[in-house]
């Protein structure tokens, strides 16, 4: 089995249920992923749903005032985060007609949307192959794979980025991006659980006891 089929079976058995899957609204998978950056899945989803409640749909939040969300903010930390935010909202009823971009190349080019929020968007809300790459996404590539450069330095960002831009192809690209993040976020986590891991027959970190030193960090 391939590894990507593998990682997607692995999915549909072992996915948490989490309420940003069950949506294409790119407004409400913008809303998770910001979050979601900014702390861990469960002391994310009161702040997801307490956003939402407050502002349904991005014209409610872009017609927030600062105070407001940097209310709601509170206690995710680096408020530049929240204030980019209300900037971003406000953009895309000013640009876009308040309706929330899908494409990657539209993304990319709001504030505080970088690579992989863009990627997320695009491949959650519309299917565009886009291949996320996180910290999830390092650690499982480096180990299954066996890739030692570091995942801060150039030449592994872009060596990553190719290799899971090659893997995404031929897979359903919202179905595969979850896939890949929930297996790094419950599977091959920093401590994993190569005991019960469908492919640690294939996986060249465990076969050459890599997996404590994978995925390569560079101190800066
Ligand atoms: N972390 C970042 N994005 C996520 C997502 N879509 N689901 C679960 N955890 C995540």
């Amino acid at each position: 089995m391939s590894f990507q089929k593998a990682i997607v079976t692995w999915y549909q058995i072992n996915k948490r249920e989490l309420p940003w899957r069950s949506t294409t609204d790119a407004y409400v998978i913008w809303l998770s992923e910001i979050i979601l950056q900014q702390t861990r899945v469960e002391q994310g989803l009161p702040y997801f749903h307490k956003f939402l409640l407050n502002f349904p749909t991005v014209r409610d939040f872009a017609n927030a005032n600062e105070d407001e969300v940097l209310k709601l903010w509170q206690g995710l930390g680096y408020y530049s985060r929240g204030r980019n935010m209300l900037f971003t909202a406000q953009q895309i009823v000013a640009e876009y007609n308040g309706i929330f971009p899908v494409k990657y190349s539209q993304l990319i080019k709001l504030k505080g949307i970088g690579d992989y929020t863009a990627a997320a968007i695009s491949s959650f809300a519309a299917n565009e192959s886009k291949a996320v790459v996180d910290g999830n996404v390092f650690r499982v590539l480096s180990r299954y794979f066996g890739i030692n450069v570091p995942i801060n330095s150039n030449a592994g960002k872009k060596l990553f980025s190719k290799l899971a831009q090659e893997l995404i192809v031929g897979q359903v690209p919202a179905v595969y991006n979850q896939a890949i993040m929930e297996f790094g976020a419950l599977q091959c986590k920093p401590k994993p659980g190569c005991e019960t891991c469908p492919i640690a027959q294939n996986c060249s970190a465990l076969i050459n006891q890599q997996v404590n030193v994978l995925p390569v960090k560079l101190k800066l």
